[in-house]
C-alpha cells in the first residue's frame, strides 16, 4: 500500500511537471495576435489555456522517455496532440453536438465567444496541429515526421475519433451491442491515446513491435479512461470535473458504464489496469508510470 501511495505521488508529480512544460510549448506555438483576425486566435488560446489534464501530452512524453528521444521534439508532438484534442472538445460542446456550457471549469468556447468563432477556433487548432508535426523541430528525419502526420490523420479521422463521435451522436436512435459500444469508445477516445502512446516509438524509429505494443496499451488504457469519464458523469460533481455532469444517461449515450453496470465497470477497470501492466512489462521500471496511469484516473474519479 505504501508503495502504491508512492507510485501515485510520483505519477501526479510527473503529470503536473509535464503539463507545465506543454503549457509553455503551447504558448510558443500559439502567441497572441493583433491582426484583423485576432478573434479566432484569441478563441484558440482561450480553449487551449483553460486548463485540462494534458493526459495525451503526458503519454507522448512518457513514450519518448521509454526510447530516450530528444525532449524538444517530443514536446512539439505533445503540443500538437493537445491542440487536436482541444479542437475536438470545442466542437463536442457545440449546441449541435453535446450542447454544453462548461468546459475545463470555464464557459465553453461558443459561450465565451460565439458559435461561428468556436467552429473556426476548432478548425484552427486542428490544422495547426498538423503544421506543427510537419516542422523540423519535431525530428530532423522527414520520414518520421511524415509517419506521425499519417498516424494522426488516421487516428483523428473518420475511421478514428470522428467515426467514434458519429457513433456517439447516433447512439440514442441505434441499438448497439457490446462490440459496437466498445468500438465507439475505442474510436472516440482510444484513437488519440493510441497515437500519443506510439509517438515515442515513431520519433525513435523503433521496430513495429514497439508501436504495436504501445497501441495495445493505449487501447486498454483508453477504455479505463473512458470508464473513469463515465463514472465522473454519473457520480461526479461539475465543480470537480470542470464540465457538466449527469447528462449521459438522459441523452441515451452508449457508455461503458451503462453497458457493464457499476460492479461490472469496476471489474473491467481492474482487468484493463492489469492488461496495461502486462503490455508494458518489457520496458521494466521505465514503463511504471504509464502502467499505473489507469489506476490513478479511476481513483481520481471517485
Ligand atoms: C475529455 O477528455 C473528453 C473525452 C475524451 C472523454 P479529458 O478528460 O482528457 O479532458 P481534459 O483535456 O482534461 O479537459
Ligand atoms: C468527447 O466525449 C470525445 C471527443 C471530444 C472526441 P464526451 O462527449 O464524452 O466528452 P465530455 O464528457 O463532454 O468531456
Ligand atoms: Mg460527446
Ligand atoms: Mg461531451
Ligand atoms: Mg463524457
Amino acid at each position: 500500500m505504501a508503495d502504491d501511495e508512492a507510485r501515485k505521488q510520483d505519477l501526479e508529480q510527473a503529470l503536473a511537471a509535464d503539463a507545465g512544460a506543454v503549457e509553455a510549448e503551447l504558448g510558443l506555438i500559439l502567441p497572441p495576435s493583433d491582426a484583423p483576425f485576432a478573434r479566432v486566435i484569441e478563441a484558440m488560446r482561450y480553449a487551449a489555456f483553460a486548463g485540462g489534464k494534458r493526459l495525451r501530452p503526458f503519454l507522448v512524453l512518457e513514450s519518448a522517455r521509454l526510447f530516450g528521444t530528444p525532449r524538444e521534439g517530443a514536446l512539439r508532438v505533445a503540443a500538437a496532440i493537445e491542440m487536436l484534442h482541444t479542437y475536438s472538445l470545442v466542437h463536442d460542446d457545440l449546441p449541435c453536438m453535446d450542447d454544453d456550457d462548461l468546459r475545463r471549469g470555464k464557459p465553453t468556447t461558443h459561450r465565451a465567444f460565439d458559435e461561428a468563432t468556436a467552429v473556426l477556433a476548432g478548425d484552427g487548432l486542428l490544422t495547426l496541429a498538423f503544421g506543427v508535426l510537419a516542422d523540423e523541430a519535431v525530428s530532423p528525419d522527414p520520414q518520421r515526421r511524415i509517419r506521425l502526420i499519417a498516424r494522426l490523420a488516421e487516428a483523428a479521422g473518420a475511421r478514428g475519433m470522428i467515426g467514434g463521435q458519429m457513433m456517439d451522436i447516433l447512439a440514442p436512435q441505434a441499438t448497439y451491442d457490446r462490440a459496437d459500444v466498445m468500438l465507439l469508445q475505442r474510436l472516440k477516445t482510444g484513437a488519440l491515446f493510441e497515437f500519443s502512446a506510439e509517438a515515442g516509438a515513431v520519433l525513435a524509429g523503433a521496430d513495429e513491435e514497439h508501436g504495436r505494443r504501445l497501441r495495445l496499451y493505449a487501447r486498454d488504457m483508453g477504455l479505463a479512461f473512458q470508464i473513469a469519464d463515465d463514472l465522473i458523469d454519473a457520480t461526479g460533481s461539475s465543480e470537480k470535473a470542470g464540465k457538466s455532469v449527469g447528462k449521459d444517461a438522459g441523452q441515451g449515450k452508449a457508455t461503458l458504464l451503462a453497458l457493464l453496470g457499476l460492479d461490472g465497470a469496476r471489474a473491467e477497470v481492474e482487468r484493463l489496469a492489469n492488461a496495461c501492466q502486462d503490455h508494458l512489462a518489457p520496458y521494466g521500471e521505465k514503463g511504471r508510470r504509464l502502467a499505473y496511469l489507469p489506476r490513478l484516473l479511476v481513483d481520481r474519479a471517485h
